[in-house]
């Protein structure tokens, strides 16, 4: 029976690079995907740009650039990084899209006008008086509560670990503006998971087989026993000005964007149903349209399968089926969540050059087969986290496909060229006793007639336990190799009366060959089709080569195959050491804050202290004499205003004791309100040569500081410093 399968991947942040944590994901769901194809099953692939949210706004803002421009661009570079990963979606779309909006607005309508589990509530939140927005939590820093550290968010320490509300940090700052926050009220809307009937669904939806055990177990202590009530109700707005959608009937609040994220698998999957056949409607390979309702309506017998890391089991496991199951649709068949990838034991570090970019690896490295092979030797469908290992990298890619695999190609394939004019023998009725003794090895792998070896191997893949499947493929793969060691074609080759043995041998090994392809094909698809057209072959599929009788699924007897080409070569080290170098070289001149990388599901934290760390390097020392020629003075703001076209700037006239005040064009207009300065003691260079600008003619220099996080921070004096006062 053919499945009719829908699998997802977390949707990436519109602001972010993709880099080789996000990997493990697509790869991982990638490989799966192409299983269930290659197994003749109807299955679809969609993904998405995750394009909402306040950090999106705020880093276009930055740029300059509307947010629509933001996210056109970097679902560009997504999908040009995907691609070449050989991560190959049927749809790949994005959250700002109408499909996503108009399923949205349904879902929210149906929850609170059927469900009634929407309720409106005024609570009182962080203000920034100065951008004139709320303020997300990351966006608030202070001294952290419990240990007094300096500079934490307001979520969490990362000095101490410590999680608590933004308000009781102390001396609290946006991080944003620099300004301090003010707690105003404001009306929000939430999702009432605290009511009974999202209690009682969630506690047997949790356990009703859709988790792996481990998040299984995780979703009861946060559900806690019957009874008990831990949930509190979730809240799904957000204050203008946010980037995202408009909520029906609540004029300037918005959808957090972890609403209608999730919902944006459905307004993909929309999206390609709509698409004219074959990208749309005959995907499945029957050419019937592709009917939406089929695979998203309440009951369906379709299968939804969710691919997502561990840090988003809550969104995914509570939030996305209670407003599922809510609002009449189906929710997911399973959810499978993974690890966090580890580079050579540690998190990815900047510093260390291991936060690597999937541009860096294409770059450096280029083959992207050689990373796909080896996080699927290391995924074995579990929440383990994994390890790339960069030495251990090399030495597998170089052991498995090129010493054991690639090799039993290059051996074989020169005689049959040279000495049978490209043709295989076939198996009519039966090879050499010694041919079927070991094509029986390795048709059974581990030494039974079952073909058990075999089975394993779709057993590996079926559960995502990649990690089994290609140890079984080495071991075919063993097999093989042993059987031409044994045989020694080169020395056959130079044996008068020997031809037919070697023409028997050879076949047998390219036949070999071909099958562990086949097995390999979901990991290594170009490789793959490299082999198809060298072995002269139709694209594999899983029927080709799998279910016994397997001895008849060789290729026919005088089949003609391609000469032998290069296939692919070895892993080099140095390309990983150049890689490495480059990426803690490019640490160097960073100056942009990375604040996206923090809101990023993967690894975010430590990259930005370790960025922010490796940041802190100093000028080289001057003398006195070098510092003196600065011309410091205390400044007054007499007036600020906005330019009329300029992005970053403000017009500043500076009272600096002299007859006539200067006047001074500054790139703070992202952190303040000119009215907020006007009035203000600041500090000035009052001795840098005046400079023509588009604007005007700019006469000095107002100091601000500025670091790693968001945020720009002008100077002031201490009370009592007088305008036109020297600072040394
Ligand atoms: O954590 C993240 O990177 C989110 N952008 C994932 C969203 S997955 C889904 F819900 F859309
Ligand atoms: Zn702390």
């Amino acid at each position: 029976m053919k499945r009719k399968i829908l699998v997802t991947s977390a949707l990436p942040y519109a602001n972010g690079s993709i880099h080789l944590g996000h990997l493990v994901e697509y790869i991982q769901t990638d490989i799966w995907v192409r299983f269930q194809k290659m197994q003749g099953n109807e299955c679809h692939y969609v993904c998405a740009d995750d394009t909402h949210g306040t950090p999106i706004m705020l880093r276009a803002e930055k740029e300059g650039i509307t947010p629509e421009q933001l996210i056109a661009r970097v679902a560009e570079e997504h999908k040009a990084d995907f691609a070449a990963f050989h991560v190959e979606f049927d749809h790949y779309g994005s959250t700002n899209s109408g499909e996503t909006r108009e399923l949205s607005e349904q879902i929210y309508l149906r929850l609170r006008d059927n469900a009634r589990l929407i309720e409106k509530r005024s609570i009182e939140q962080y203000y920034d008086p100065v951008k004139q927005m709320f303020l997300p939590d990351r966006f608030i820093k202070g001294e952290c509560p419990k240990c007094g550290a300096k500079d934490q968010y307001g979520d969490n320490c990362e000095s101490c670990g410590a999680a608590y509300a933004p308000t009781e940090l102390i001396n609290p700052y946006s991080a944003v503006s620099g300004a301090k926050p003010e707690l105003r009220d404001s009306d929000h809307y939430f999702f009432k998971l605290s009511d009974p009937r999202c209690q009682k669904f969630l506690r047997e939806w949790t356990r009703g087989g859709a988790l792996q055990p481990e998040a299984a177990n995780k979703m009861q202590e946060w559900l806690g026993t019957e009874g008990e009530n831990k949930l509190s109700d979730w809240d799904i707005s957000r204050d203008a000005p946010y980037f995202g959608f408009e909520i029906p009937g609540a004029p300037g609040k918005y959808f957090y964007v972890w609403l209608d994220a999730p919902v944006g698998y459905m307004g993909s999957f929309k999206q390609f149903c709509k698409l004219p056949s074959p990208n749309g409607g005959g995907a499945g390979g029957g050419g019937a349209p592709l009917n939406f309702d089929d695979f998203w309506k309440q009951g369906s017998d379709t299968e939804l399968y969710h691919f997502i890391g561990k840090d988003i089991l809550y969104f995914h496991a509570l939030f996305w089926p209670a407003m599922l199951e809510h609002s009449g649709f189906r929710t997911p068949t399973k959810l499978f969540a993974h690890g966090f990838l580890t580079v050579n034991g540690e998190k990815m570090s900047k510093s260390r050059g291991t936060f690597i970019t999937a541009r860096s690896y294409l770059d450096h490295v280029k083959n992207t087969e050689y990373l796909r092979y080896y996080y699927a030797a290391k995924l074995n469908g579990t929440m383990e986290d994994i390890d790339l290992n960069l030495d251990d990298f090399v030495a597998k890619v170089n052991s498995d496909l090129i010493g054991k695999y690639i090799n039993i190609a290059s051996r074989c394939a020169g005689f049959i060229a040279k000495k049978f004019d490209g043709k295989l023998l076939g198996r009519n009725p039966k090879f050499s006793s010694n041919g079927e003794e070991w094509l029986g090895k390795f048709l059974s792998i581990h030494g039974d007639d079952s073909y058990i070896g075999h089975d394993y191997i779709s057993e590996g893949y079926e559960r995502r336990d990649f990690a089994k499947a290609t140890r079984e493929i080495m071991l075919a793969t063993d097999i093989a190799n042993k059987y031409i060691d044994e045989q020694k074609p080169w020395e056959l080759a130079k044996q008068s009366g020997a031809e037919n043995q070697l023409h028997e041998v050879c076949s047998i090994a390219l036949n070999m060959f071909r099958m562990l392809t086949a097995y390999l094909k979901p990991i290594l698809p170009q490789l793959a089709s490299n082999v198809e057209a060298f072995l002269n072959i139709d694209e594999l599929k899983w029927s080709d080569i799998s279910g016994p009788p397997y001895t008849d699924k060789l290729l026919p007897h005088g089949h003609k195959i391609n000469n032998y080409s290069h296939l692919t070569t070895r892993l080099d080290p140095k390309l990983i050491e150049a890689m490495v170098a480059a990426n803690q070289e490019s640490l160097k001149p960073m100056t942009e804050p990375h604040s996206e990388q923090r809101h990023a599901a993967h690894q975010q934290h430590t990259a930005n202290t370790e960025a922010a760390e490796a940041n802190k390097s100093f000028e080289p020392f001057i003398s006195i004499d070098d510092f003196m020629k600065v011309d410091l003075r205390v400044a007054k703001i007499v007036n600020a205003e906005h330019v009329e076209g300029a992005e970053k700037l403000l017009k500043l006239t500076l009272d600096i004791g002299e007859e006539k005040p200067r006047t001074v064009f500054a790139g703070i207009k992202s952190a303040y309100d000119p009215e907020k300065l006007k009035g203000r003691m600041t500090v000035m260079v009052a001795n840098l040569a005046p400079r023509k600008m588009k604007f005007g003619l700019s006469e000095g220099m107002v100091l601000a500081a500025s670091g790693q996080a968001p945020g720009l921070f002008i100077l002031s004096p201490d009370e009592g410093a007088q305008p036109g006062m020297r600072i040394k």
